[in-house]
């Protein structure tokens, strides 16, 4: 059975200066998942958001807030993005040595528990932790900015975590580059949920995000054999 299709737009690209806006029109505009990005400006080249502003754009939507923090440590800020408002955390193997116990926790905190790796990590390195997750992020660019190109080699390592992950009920996940030319290969290779954040936001005109959505919506489903 495969997993239900998820188009999650990434807020990174969105207006800031309007994030409670623009988090309700990309939910009105059909987003099943809304994304996240955290950035630290150590674990990765940039800063972004944090805590209080995962609080603050909580009440403008009731879909899940897919938290995916590129941070180091993630450890001692689990519970601050969990009564923020986050439904799934996700974290970087690279993070720190504990990635099952930063797992566990999520888990014991009541919310789903995401892993994720960059681009140069194999993926061979979530096998051991393959019970303790609810979904598996693939990135497909460097993380610390959007608009950047999908690197192709994400590819095989989705193919392979979707093997890796056999019957379990996990999300496979890709996040970069990800565009309604880039989504049906990907699909393919067994990715369910799909993140974008310029191929979405890319003209900050709200009444786009319906169709920019749809696009990577309706590529995705017809290589998933489904109708768009
Ligand atoms: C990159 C972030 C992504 C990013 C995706 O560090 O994790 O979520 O916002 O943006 P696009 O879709 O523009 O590559
Ligand atoms: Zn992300």
């Amino acid at each position: 059975m495969q997993r239900p299709l998820i188009i999650a737009p990434s807020i990174l690209s969105a207006d800031f200066a309007k994030l409670g806006q623009e988090v309700s029109a990309v939910d009105q505009a059909g987003a099943d998942w809304i994304h996240v990005d955290v950035m630290d400006g150590h674990f990765v080249p940039n800063i972004s958001i944090g805590p209080d502003v995962v609080k603050a754009i909580r009440q403008y939507t009731k879909k899940p807030l897919d938290v995916h923090l590129m941070i180091a440590p993630c450890d001692p800020y689990l519970e601050a993005f969990a009564k923020a408002g986050a439904d799934h955390i996700t974290v970087h193997v690279e993070a720190g040595p504990h990635i099952h116990r930063s797992l566990q926790h999520i888990r014991a905190l009541g919310k789903k528990a995401g892993v994720t790796m960059n681009p140069g990590t194999p993926e061979i390195t979530v096998e051991n932790v393959i019970d303790l997750v609810d979904l598996i992020l693939v990135m497909s660019v460097n993380p610390g900015f959007g608009g950047q190109k999908f690197i192709t080699g994400a590819l095989d390592k989705v193919r392979n975590l979707r093997a890796m992950a056999g019957g379990r009920p996990i999300d496979i996940e890709i996040d970069g580059g990800i565009t309604s030319d880039i989504a049906p290969a990907v699909a393919r290779a067994g990715a369910n949920a799909f993140v974008a954040g310029s191929a979405v936001f890319k003209d900050r005109s709200p009444s786009s995000y319906g169709a920019n959505i749809a696009a990577i919506r309706n590529a995705a489903a017809l290589a998933r054999g489904e109708a768009a």
